[in-house]
């Protein structure tokens, strides 16, 4: 099945977003690299059923997956063609147990009725490959991209991965409570702000003068010598300074704005440092950018600042491919198979594992 065009439907049901996407693979030739074709990419957002609640209730995001994924397949399946399907996708881990298991069920059920093999997939390594998605990286060859550190930042998760090759993963850091994306959901909860927080707190940050001298929030474990984060520090930072504010200061926008730049700017600053050490400490030709918060414009525009200075190629996706989609499960799907040794028909055994581990 290698050496043809491979067609992939892919399912990602890790957190709050159900999503469905079919891609169509050509592997590489001795002349060309691989290529992918998106035919769809569809996602279902339940942030609306979640915002009441400003955070992710786990029962709740799997029956609207239980609800949404029929439907979302449907509209895959259109807008794609209805193409013949060679392979079935589909999030194991990490994520939230409930939602995961939702999508590998019905990803057992669609694999029964087509007679095709499941690929399980590491959410993390597809927020990583999400960048192959990129018609760039067909003119990039493996030689000038590796070495790379990878930094996965989403709601979940923040990690920082040393990465020889694709697939070779060593996870050198990752955040010890609350994830970098958590922490913007949790302080723009603190401010009144929406959820997801990310996009809140970047649409307020964007508004403000930044008179930085008159909000210092701290930059958690900034000069630890190891590669760990930990953002839960600053939640509370924000939370007592907010606490202690009159009830007029808290509610000018002038407050809001100056304080949603310096969450943001503390979580950047963070972020930056850590990886620049890495990347200085392991003499890689990259830094690989993936998960939600790397949706935020003024954390890529800083990063790209520092790539460029250091001579570092930057890959960072488009805003689409950052946040959940099928199509970054699909694309890994791909890599997965090509891996495999033993192609079983149907799999039918997979698992959802809420902590699964990059190796
Ligand atoms: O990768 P993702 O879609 O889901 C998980 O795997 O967790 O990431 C969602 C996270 C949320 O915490 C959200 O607030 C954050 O990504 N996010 C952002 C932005 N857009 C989404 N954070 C900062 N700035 C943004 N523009
Ligand atoms: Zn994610």
């Amino acid at each position: 099945m290698s050496k043809k065009n491979l067609t992939i439907l892919a399912i990602e049901t890790s957190c709050d977003d159900t999503g469905i996407s079919i891609i169509k693979c050509k592997p590489k030739s001795e002349k060309r690299k691989a290529v992918f074709e998106i035919l769809s990419n569809i996602v279902s957002s339940q942030v609306k059923i979640h915002a009441q609640y400003g955070g992710v209730y786990p029962l709740l995001a799997k029956r609207e997956h239980q609800k949404n994924l029929p439907t979302v397949l449907k509209k895959a399946l259109k807008q794609a063609g209805s193409p013949k399907i060679d392979l079935i996708a589909v999030t194991q881990g990490p994520g939230l147990e409930p939602c995961l298991w939702q999508g590998i069920n019905f990803a057992k059920e669609l694999a029964v009725k087509l007679d095709l093999p499941i690929v399980p997939i590491n959410h993390i390594e597809a927020h990583i490959l999400a960048n192959w998605l990129d018609k760039k990286q067909e003119t990039r060859n493996k030689k000038q991209i590796f070495p790379a550190i990878a930094l996965i930042v989403s709601g979940g998760h923040t990690q920082l991965i040393l990465m020889k090759d694709l697939g070779k993963y060593k996870i050198l850091g990752e955040t010890r409570d609350d994830a970098a994306g958590e922490c913007f959901d949790k302080t723009a909860r603190v401010l009144g702000l929406g959820y997801p927080g990310g996009p809140a707190i970047e649409a307020e940050a964007s508004k403000s003068d930044r008179d930085s001298s008159s909000i210092s929030l701290p930059r958690p474990m900034i000069y630890h010598k190891n590669y760990d984060f930990s953002f839960s520090g600053l939640k509370t930072a924000v939370l007592y300074h907010y606490k202690n504010q009159p009830e007029k200061i808290k509610k000018s926008s002038k407050y809001i704005q100056t304080m949603a730049a310096e969450i943001q700017q503390a979580i950047i600053d963070v972020l930056i440092f850590k990886t620049i050490k890495a990347a200085k400490e392991h003499k890689v030709k990259s830094i690989i950018l993936g998960g939600g918060v790397i949706a935020n414009n003024e954390l890529k525009k800083q990063f790209k600042a520092q790539a460029s200075k250091l001579k570092l190629n930057l890959l960072a996706p488009p805003r689409k491919f950052c946040t959940d989609n099928g199509a970054m499960i699909a694309i890994t799907g791909y890599y997965n198979w090509l891996k495999r040794k033993k192609r079983k028909k149907n799999n039918l055994n997979v698992e959802a594992n809420a902590n699964l581990r990059l190796k």
